[in-house]
C-alpha cells in the first residue's frame, strides 16, 4: 500500500490510489498535498513571482495583491473545446459537444501521458459549499499549476479539513487538469504554459472532470463552472429520480434585499457572463431608497434546493453559494458602478489580464480615466494614444478574491441551510425588442421565458461577440446535461412543489441593455436597478399598490408603477425601453421557434403550448 508521502491526515486510500494512478500516467517530478494553509499560498505566490508568473503589486496600494498576465492565446473559456462525454450522445443533446467516453479516454490518455514531465502536480481538496454540510460536495482537483491552487483557495473552501469530512471512504468528484506543457531537463518555464490543443471535458456518469491545455478560470479552477455548474446540475437532475424532486445548480447570483421595516427577501438571477451579476448582487440601493439594504450571498452559482420552512412547515427552495469567492469580470467596474466591489478589491486580491499602473498599481478600463502610461496585459507599453486600437486590460481581464472581503457579504452566506428563494430573475443582454422588466404569469410561462432567453455574446468566452445567441436560462455553456431534460427538470420541480401546496418564486425577465438609436443604453442601470428590484418583490408580496400592465409577454410596470423618488428618468425614456414591437416580437418568436427545432427530440409539450398561446396573442 503505497502512500505517495500523503500527510498522515489524508486518510482514504482510494483517494490515494487514485493520485498514485494519475501521477504514473502524468509523470510528475513530485507530488505536493496542498493543506490550504497561509503560508502555503504566501510560498507559492513568491515561487510564482519568481516564476515570472505574477508581479506583486505595490503593497503602499494594493496590499498582499498580485497581476498574472496571461498567455494571449488562453484568456477565455473555450466553449468549442468543452465535452460532455455521457454514455448516450442524446443525454449530452444538442446543445453540448459529446464524444463517446471510451473514444474520449483514449484521446485524453495520450495527451496526459507525460504531461506534467518536470512540473510538480498538486493535490487541491475542496468543498463547494460550507464544509461539512450535508448540502456540500467534495472536489479534489490534481493540477500542475500553482496559479490554479492560490485561485482554488480563494474560490472554494479549500485545504486540510476537506480530509476529516471526506474520512476514509467519502465520496468526492475527482478532477485533472494540466496546462498540458511537459518542461524537459533544464528547460525553461513559460511565464503562462499552455498548450494550444484544449479539452475541457466531463464524464457524469462517473462524476469525473478532465481538463487540459489551458491555465485560465473556468477551463482550469475545476470547482466553478465543470464541477458547481456542469456536474451538479447532473447530480441535482438525477436526485430528482431518487426522490421524486430533485435539485438545481444554477448560473445565478443570489441577493438580499431587507426593506426599512426590516422585511428580508431573496432572489436568484441568472445572467449569462459579463452581464453584471456581480454588480447586481452587490447593488447600492439609489437615491429615494434609504433605509434599503441590498446584502450578497452569491455572484455567479447558487445551489438550489427544495425543504420544509422551519416555522411554518411549507415546502420552499433554499439556495446556497457554492462558492467562496468571485473571479469576477474587472473592466467596467469602478467607484460608481460598484463601490462595494471596489471596496473589495483593496487588498489580497489576484488580478489577471489587467493593465499595471507605472506605481505598482492595476488598471483597466472603465475605471477612472486613463493614466499616461501603463503596461498593457500583454506585457507591452501602453498610453492613451494607444486606446484606439487596443486595450489596456483584456476585457475578460478577472479579478479573484475572498468573498469576506465584500462589505455587503450577507450575514446568512455561509449558512448551510440556505436562504429561501422568493424570485427568481433572467437576464440577457438585449440592445432592442426585450422589455426592461417582465413578471410571468405562472411556473410554466416562467420557465419558457428562461428557455428562449436571448443574449448578446461577451468576451467571457472565446470567440464573436456581440451576436444574439439564444441562452436557455444563462446556462447554454454550463448545463451538463440534455438542455430539454433540463427544462423538464424545472417544470417537474414546480409541478411537484405546487402539489404539495409549496409557495413557489415569482418568475421574472429583465433586460437592462435597451439601447437608443444612437446605440447608448437608456437605463441607467447598477443602483438603478433597485426600482425594478422593488417592484418584483411587491409583486411577489401581492401588494396592491404594485400593479402592471399585461402584454403579449407577461406583465410590465407602467411608469407610474415604478417608485420614481430620486431618480431622473423620464416617461419618454421608460417608454423606449418597455415598448413592444410586435413585429420585432413577431421575429423574436421564430428566434424561439429555431431553438424548439434544436430541441425538439425531447422538449416539454408544455413549453410548445406556451408558445403557441403567446403565437395566438401576438396575431390576435
Ligand atoms: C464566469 C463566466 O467566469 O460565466 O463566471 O464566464
Ligand atoms: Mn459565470
Amino acid at each position: 500500500m503505497t502512500r505517495l508521502n500523503a500527510p498522515e491526515y489524508v486518510r482514504h486510500q482510494g483517494l490515494i490510489d487514485w493520485v498514485g494512478s494519475i501521477a504514473a500516467l502524468t509523470r510528475p517530478d513530485r507530488i505536493e498535498w496542498a493543506d490550504g494553509s497561509q503560508a502555503e499560498y504566501d510560498r507559492l505566490c513568491n515561487a510564482l513571482v519568481e516564476g515570472g508568473t505574477m508581479k506583486r503589486l505595490n503593497p503602499a496600494k494594493r496590499p498582499n495583491s498580485f497581476l498574472a498576465l496571461s498567455d494571449p492565446s488562453d484568456v477565455a473559456r473555450v466553449e468549442d473545446r468543452t465535452f460532455i462525454c455521457s454514455e448516450h450522445e442524446a443525454d449530452a443533446g444538442p446543445t453540448n459537444n459529446w464524444m463517446a467516453p471510451a473514444e474520449m479516454r483514449k484521446t485524453l490518455n495520450g495527451l496526459f501521458e507525460g504531461c506534467m514531465r518536470g512540473r510538480t502536480m498538486y493535490v487541491v481538496p475542496f468543498s463547494m459549499g460550507p464544509l461539512g454540510s450535508p448540502i456540500a460536495q467534495i472536489g479534489i482537483e490534481l493540477t500542475d499549476s500553482p496559479y490554479v491552487v492560490i485561485n482554488m483557495k480563494l474560490m472554494t473552501r479549500m485545504g486540510r479539513a476537506v480530509y476529516d469530512v471526506l474520512g476514509t471512504q467519502g465520496e468526492y468528484v475527482p478532477a485533472v487538469h494540466s496546462v498540458g506543457k511537459p518542461l524537459a531537463a533544464g528547460e525553461k518555464d513559460a511565464t503562462w504554459p499552455c498548450n494550444a490543443t484544449k479539452y475541457i471535458v466531463h464524464y457524469p456518469e462517473t462524476r469525473e472532470i478532465w481538463s487540459y491545455g489551458s491555465g485560465y478560470g473556468g477551463n482550469a479552477l475545476l470547482g466553478k463552472k465543470c464541477f458547481a455548474l456542469r456536474i451538479a446540475s447532473n447530480m441535482g437532475r438525477q436526485q430528482a429520480e431518487q426522490d421524486g424532486l430533485g435539485w438545481l445548480a444554477e448560473h445565478m447570483l443570489i441577493l438580499g434585499v431587507t426593506s426599512p421595516e426590516g422585511v428580508k427577501r431573496h432572489v436568484a438571477a441568472a445572467f449569462p457572463s459579463a452581464c453584471g451579476k456581480t454588480n447586481f448582487a452587490m447593488l447600492i440601493p439609489p437615491k429615494g431608497f434609504e433605509g434599503w439594504k441590498v446584502t450578497t450571498i452569491g455572484d455567479d452559482i447558487a445551489w438550489i434546493k427544495p425543504r420544509p420552512d422551519p416555522k411554518t412547515g411549507e415546502l420552499r427552495l433554499y439556495a446556497i453559494n457554492p462558492e467562496a469567492g468571485y473571479f469576477g469580470v474587472a473592466p467596467g467596474t469602478n467607484e460608481k458602478t460598484n463601490p462595494n466591489c471596489m471596496a473589495s478589491l483593496r487588498e489580497n486580491v489576484i488580478f489577471t489580464n489587467v493593465a499595471l499602473t507605472d506605481d505598482g498599481d492595476v488598471w483597466w478600463e472603465g475605471m477612472s480615466p486613463a493614466p499616461d502610461h501603463l503596461i498593457d496585459w500583454q506585457g507591452k507599453d501602453w498610453t492613451p494614444a494607444d486606446a484606439a486600437t487596443r486595450k489596456a486590460a483584456h476585457p475578460n481581464a478577472r479579478f479573484t478574491v475572498a468573498a469576506t472581503q465584500n462589505p455587503v457579504i450577507d450575514p446568512q452566506w455561509d449558512d448551510p441551510a440556505g436562504v429561501p428563494i422568493d424570485a427568481f430573475i433572467f437576464g440577457g443582454r438585449r440592445s432592442t425588442t426585450v422589455p426592461l422588466v417582465t413578471e410571468a404569469r405562472d411556473w410554466v410561462e416562467g420557465v419558457y421565458m428562461a428557455a428562449t432567453m436571448g443574449s448578446e455574446t461577451t468576451a467571457a468566452a472565446a470567440g464573436q461577440q456581440g451576436v444574439v445567441r439564444r441562452d436557455p436560462f444563462a446556462m447554454l455553456p454550463f448545463c451538463g446535461y440534455n438542455m430539454s431534460d433540463y427544462f423538464n427538470h424545472w417544470l417537474k420541480l414546480g409541478e411537484q412543489l405546487k402539489g404539495k401546496g409549496a409557495k413557489l418564486p415569482g418568475i421574472f425577465c429583465v433586460n437592462w441593455f435597451r439601447t437608443d438609436e444612437n446605440g447608448k443604453f437608456v437605463w441607467p442601470g447598477f443602483g438603478e436597478n433597485m426600482r425594478v428590484l422593488q417592484w418584483m418583490l411587491a409583486r411577489v408580496e401581492g401588494k396592491a399598490d404594485a400593479k402592471g400592465a399585461e402584454h403579449v409577454f407577461g406583465v410590465t410596470p407602467r411608469y407610474e408603477d415604478l417608485h420614481w423618488r430620486g431618480a431622473d428618468f423620464s416617461k419618454a425614456a421608460y417608454e423606449q425601453i418597455t415598448s413592444i414591437d410586435m413585429a420585432a416580437w413577431k421575429h423574436e418568436l421564430g428566434l424561439h421557434e429555431e431553438l424548439f427545432q434544436k430541441l425538439s427530440q425531447r422538449l416539454p409539450a408544455q413549453l410548445r403550448s406556451v408558445k403557441d398561446r403567446l403565437e395566438a396573442r401576438l396575431a390576435g
